[in-house]
């Protein structure tokens, strides 16, 4: 049954590989409470974005289940397509318009909502974003941080349930780290589940509620951030070590 504490996603036992003899994830088991803010942690190669790519439905899992919402999605990848928003580690893949303004209005128009509503939509998420400027822009012309901010957007504007994050901070500045941490927390308070992808565990850690480190395709731990910390560094995951929780981002108070 469904109640206020079912967790918004669920995996049991999710395995994966592109040949059936030579497994990449290997019994993936994890939970994600709603409205939570969980970091996946990992080194370079340790499945956290084929990971995210099993979760959205984009790769078939070899075995295991998937529950989104207190329902089995498993075997119900359009469903998972439509709920879960994932910004790409790579923000070029995700751009399809002309321009920012269709690149964002581009997934809405699928959904056939009345104009007035994708009008205050892509304002929400343009001011929030800071791309008004920009929106006649040709996306290919964008700095590399504003792509980024661009494939936030146009996930954030489908108002998907849970919002997942591959590499967020890849090739972005202080200021649009700052802006992007900002805009996750302001998400976050307006009650958003959100997942976030990075090895750049020191600027966002503080504000984390539960951490999950993968290694080698498993998930070697969960936790809240107090308690994994001291597992980052055998886990090749970088973190500076003396520096009190609370300090460990790069959003000042
Ligand atoms: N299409 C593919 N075919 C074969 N192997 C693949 C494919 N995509 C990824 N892999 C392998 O799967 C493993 C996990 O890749 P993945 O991209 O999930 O790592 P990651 O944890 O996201 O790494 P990074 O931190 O570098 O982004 C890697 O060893 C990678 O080489
Ligand atoms: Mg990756």
């Amino acid at each position: 049954m469904k109640s206020k504490e079912t967790p918004i996603l669920q995996l049991e036992n999710l395995s994966f590989g592109f040949e059936k003899t030579k497994p990449i994830l290997t019994d993936i088991s994890l939970t994600i409470e709603r409205g939570s803010f969980t970091l996946i942690t990992g080194p370079n190669g340790s499945g956290k974005s084929l990971l995210l790519k099993c979760i959205k439905g984009l790769l078939k899992p070899n075995s295991g289940t998937i529950m989104l919402d207190g329902t089995d999605v498993t075997h119900s990848s359009k469903k998972r397509l439509t709920s879960i928003g994932l910004v790409f580690q790579d923000a070029e893949t995700q751009i399809v318009g002309q321009t920012v303004e269709r690149d964002i209005l581009f997934g809405l128009e699928n959904l056939e909502l009345p104009h007035a509503v994708q009008q205050e939509r892509l304002g929400a998420v343009v001011s929030l974003l800071d791309l008004t400027k920009q929106l006649s822009q040709r996306p290919r012309t964008l700095s590399g941080g504003e792509k980024r901010r661009l494939s936030i957007a146009g996930v954030l504007v489908m108002q998907p349930k849970l919002l997942i994050m591959d590499e967020p901070f890849a090739n972005l500045d202080y200021p649009s780290v700052v802006q992007v941490l900002k805009t996750l927390l302001q998400l976050k308070d307006e009650g958003h589940t959100i997942v976030l992808v990075s090895h750049e565990v020191e600027k966002i850690l503080a504000y984390t509620d539960d951490v999950i480190i993968l290694s080698g395709g498993k998930v070697v731990a969960q936790g809240h951030p107090s308690s994994v910390r001291s597992l980052f560094s055998q886990h090749g995951v970088y973190l500076p070590a003396d520096i009190p929780l609370e300090e460990l981002t790069w959003l000042k108070p």
